[in-house]
């Protein structure tokens, strides 16, 4: 039986919002302040809260919370910094961006992350950072890395994938004291459209990031429209940038925080089904390791769709999937496989990420998803794969 293409495409993921965050978006819109204010201040506290941080700091995008991390952790020229290459290309322009160089570690074929011992063998005298990526929302064990490094090296974590992870020792991603920042873009487990944050546990470099966020300005606008010492006082003297949130996007983030136990258990059902479905069909995909289990952040779903497991590349198994309206998708084409990062490419390649990175796939997973949408994917890949 020919199954029919989905009569709606399906998306690899979409935020889930309700009526709660169109609400709280009119509420602060008729309240005359949508820049960053009160709403910000009080997402941030409450961000702080879930994870377990002493400190959080809110910016626009997870890609200029990369960047200041490694500012405030004196990131710059002349410097090297480990990343892994199966990431998006953010995790290494953060290094690019400081006039850095960008340094590409192989990852654990189990949990496509970097482990200790792969960081440990891209250490040179020069290296200033590593930047952990929680691939996909499985995190990696920061302990052990920490003890792994010297202390000259700064840890700063990449979880645009990871909130709601929780660490081996148990807990939330966020809540090492390393600079942990997260992304709340548009398919991300929270979403503010756009936005993100850093988390961390020193009170010195969080007010210099806010500042640094802030055009190097010491109180926010806030502040300054309503104090009047705040006029007078914290003239510039360090150059910042433009990078802040708003208290529109604050608002939408506080309503999702409320929600993410909600949105994380919907996430976990839909891979438990993916999981049923699976064994039911016979498809013998090994998905990231971890991924079923209690601690994973379930952002994506990856699976290694070898052509030996089911008989078509993975290129072609995906433009079918595509074709039939399931939004199957790559994270990542390894970055230093690409033109821009050229001259960082390691001589001899890097084993795991180039054996890993034809074979690897994300399907479609968010809480917004339903079962019969996971059985669509799981039917039609099981009539691809069974041809
Ligand atoms: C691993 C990783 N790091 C960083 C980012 C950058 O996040 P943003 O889009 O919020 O800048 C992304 C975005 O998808 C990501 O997947």
């Amino acid at each position: 039986m020919n199954l029919a293409v989905r009569e709606t495409y399906l998306a690899f993921g979409t935020p889930d919002f309700t009526e709660a965050e169109i609400e709280a978006v009119a509420r602060v819109m008729r309240s005359g302040w949508v820049g960053m204010g009160q709403e910000t201040l009080a997402f941030e506290t409450e961000l702080a809260d879930y994870l377990g941080a002493p400190e959080v700091v809110s910016v626009n995008s997870c890609t200029s919370a990369l960047f200041l991390a490694l500012l405030a952790e004196g990131v710059g020229p002349g410097d090297e910094v480990i990343v892994p290459s199966l990431t998006w290309c953010a995790t290494a322009n953060a290094a690019l961006y400081l006039g850095a160089t960008p340094v590409f570690c192989d990852v654990d074929a189990g949990s496509l992350c970097l482990t200790p011992e792969l960081v440990i063998a891209r250490l040179t005298p020069r290296t200033k950072a590593v930047i952990a990526v929680h691939y996909g929302g499985y995190a990696i064990d920061v302990r052990a890395l920490r003890l792994a490094l010297p202390g000259r090296v700064s840890i700063v974590e990449d979880a645009a994938h990871a909130l709601g992870a929780r660490h081996p020792d148990g807990r939330r991603v966020g809540a090492s004291g390393n600079p942990v920042c997260f992304s709340f873009y548009a398919n991300k487990n929270l979403s503010t459209a756009d936005g993100g944050a850093i988390a961390l546990a020193d009170p010195e470099k969080a007010e210099r990031l806010r500042r640094l966020r802030m055009s190097g300005l010491a109180s926010d606008a806030w502040s300054r429209y309503t104090r009047a010492s705040a006029v007078f006082t914290g003239g510039l003297s360090e150059l910042g940038y433009k990078m802040n949130f708003t208290d529109l996007q604050a608002a939408i983030g506080r309503v999702q925080l409320g929600r993410l136990h909600e949105m994380s258990a919907a996430r976990r059902r839909i891979a438990g089904r993916y999981r049923d479905r699976f064994r039911e069909l016979d498809l013998r995909v090994p998905f990231q390791e971890a991924v079923f289990g209690p601690d994973h952040a379930r952002h994506l779903l990856v699976g290694l769709f070898s052509p030996e497991a089911t008989g078509l590349g993975r290129d072609a198994l995906l433009l079918a999937l595509r074709a039939r309206n399931i939004g199957a998708s790559v994270h990542y084409r390894p970055l230093h496989t690409m033109p821009l990062y050229q001259p960082y490419a390691p001589d001899n390649g890097l084993p795991a990420t180039d054996h890993l990175a034809e074979k690897i796939m994300t399907l479609p997973i968010g809480a917004r998803m339903s079962v019969g949408d996971v059985d669509d994917v799981c039917d039609h890949l099981a009539q691809l794969i069974n041809l």
